[in-house]
């Protein structure tokens, strides 16, 4: 087993900041010392990696991407191997990627499939595919006997989350009886309940009489999916949640009016937590009414939001409210994919691409002042891993942690672009933005899988991670 020490640099985890050499042997990190002490000064190791000037910080965990996602009669267009690569390059060592129960309308016999089977089936996709480290949610496309009692099968095999939805009736679309034999389970189990929460009945009908009305362009689908809608859905949920005795999490959480849903909640000491995503904190309405068709590059579900959420969305993250940012990276390529939906803005593919550029947005917010330093690495690592069970294995720097390691380096100036980044997606949703922070040397279980500009990484490197139960509740 090879020896690794990362000299010089500032390491900084959800809690700390230090000057500090760090020591990988192997997979793991096995000390910490102070830069310069005799104690790391008499390291020797078989690499020696130079941080001065730079971060050390724990490699990223996103707790929501959809690689190969079936959607909209197409696929997300990153597989696994494309999107853990494009994730290492951005300073993402771990993924959660979503397994899916087949739906009954997905299927010729048109019966659901049992998640036994999604989940085989999405095992089959990522083995020996991914430069990272990955492990499982599993969408639940329809919550029956059958579906119930698996999901304590699950829980006992690292997937302990199970994503609802209370959009997209006939396809994901679970109604509330559903929704509140599933947060039983959960509560059961050990399972955490993540709800996609809009009222997606009431969409359906707003997304009708806007067609009927001839308002076909990508803009109306910010329009139908109204904020109210999603804070409603976001209410509900959090007191199924309550009635069931469960905790909730509430993924892509995008309107203003949600947060102060679950704000209330969580003040009276409720078990809600939620995640946004970086979509919903630096894009806008706006860019879904761009002209022409280019509105459709921001079609994701829950909608982006006028430039106004996002301020209240910061102050969340500030109080902790929100508790994590993923990415939800479901990327669909413009031509082809997104083309999809011209004339009928409810046949674009929902999802945008992102799970390379969260980290470096999210210092981006440190220099802005939105964050700290701390913060940044709290819900972009620690608390994702926290959360899925995963800590401290993941999301931070610390004797026995997983050496998923980032040397950052915080004053590399970068302009986001199609052109240079790493997705299998021919646009950016960022085209032409100026950030500064970037990932220079990126270690997957103590192996460099990026260096300067250079991949390093090899596909099959990433494990499956069985995870243990939210943290948060014991
Ligand atoms: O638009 C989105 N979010 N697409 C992916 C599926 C989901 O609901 O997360
Ligand atoms: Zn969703
Ligand atoms: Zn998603």
């Amino acid at each position: 087993m090879s020896t690794t020490v990362i000299r010089n640099g500032l390491v900084v985890t959800a809690s700390d900041e230090t000057a500090a050499d760090v020591l990988i042997d192997g997979e793991q990190v096995v000390a910490l010392a102070a830069s310069g002490s005799t104690v790391a000064q008499g390291w020797t190791a078989d690499t020696v990696l130079d941080a001065t000037g730079r971060y050390v910080i724990p490699g990223g965990v996103d707790a929501h991407t959809h690689m190969e996602l079936p959607f909209g009669g197409t696929f997300a267009s990153d597989t696994f191997e494309t999107g853990t690569r494009a994730a290492a390059w951005g300073g993402t060592t771990t993924i959660i990627d979503f397994a899916v129960q087949a739906s009954a309308a997905s299927r010729a016999d048109g019966r659901a499939g049992s998640l036994r089977e999604g989940l085989d089936a999405w095992h089959a996709k990522a083995e020996g595919e991914c430069a990272i480290d990955y492990a499982f949610h599993m969408i639940m496309a329809d919550v029956n006997e059958g579906s119930l009692k698996e999901m304590g099968t699950l829980v006992g095999e690292g997937i302990t989350s199970f994503k609802l939805f209370m959009a997209y009736p006939g396809v994901f679309y679970s109604d509330d009886g559903k929704i509140l034999r599933a947060l039983q389970k959960g509560a059961e189990t050990g399972g955490l309940i993540m709800m996609h929460a809009e009222n997606g009945i009431a969409i359906d009908v707003l997304v009708e009489q806007a067609l009927e009305r001839g308002n076909t362009d990508p803009r109306y689908h910010g329009v139908v999916r109204h904020a109210l809608l999603e804070a409603e859905a976001t209410s509900r949920a959090i007191k199924l949640a309550q009635v069931a005795g469960a905790p909730i999490y509430i993924v892509h959480l995008s309107a203003a009016e949600a947060l102060d849903e679950l704000t209330r909640a969580r003040d009276q000491g409720i078990n809600a937590f939620a995640e946004t995503c970086p979509q919903y904190l630096y894009l806008s309405t706006d860019d879904l009414a761009r002209p022409g068709f280019e509105g459709a590059k921001y079609v994701c579900s829950t909608p982006l939001r006028p430039v106004d959420h996002q301020a209240a969305l910061w102050r969340g993250l500030r109080t902790g409210d929100l508790s994590v940012v993923s990415t939800d990276h479901c990327p669909f390529c413009f031509k082809g994919q997104k083309e999809l939906g011209v004339g009928d803005f409810s046949k674009i593919p929902n999802g945008l691409p992102g799970v390379e550029t969260r980290m470096d947005l999210l210092h981006q917010a440190v220099l802005d002042g939105h964050i700290g330093r701390r913060r940044w690495i709290e819900i972009a690592c620690a608390t994702p891993a926290r959360m899925f069970g995963l800590y401290p294995r993941k999301g931070t720097i610390a004797p026995g942690s997983d050496a998923d390691v980032v040397i950052y380096d915080p004053a590399a100036v970068q302009v986001m672009s199609a052109q240079t980044h790493h997705m299998n997606v021919d646009y950016s949703c960022y085209e032409g933005r100026s950030i500064t922070g970037r990932a220079e040397t990126v270690l997957s279980r103590g192996r460099v899988i990026v260096d300067r500009g250079e991949y390093l990484g090899a596909k099959g490197h990433g494990r499956f991670l069985r995870r243990d139960t939210c943290q948060y509740l014991r």
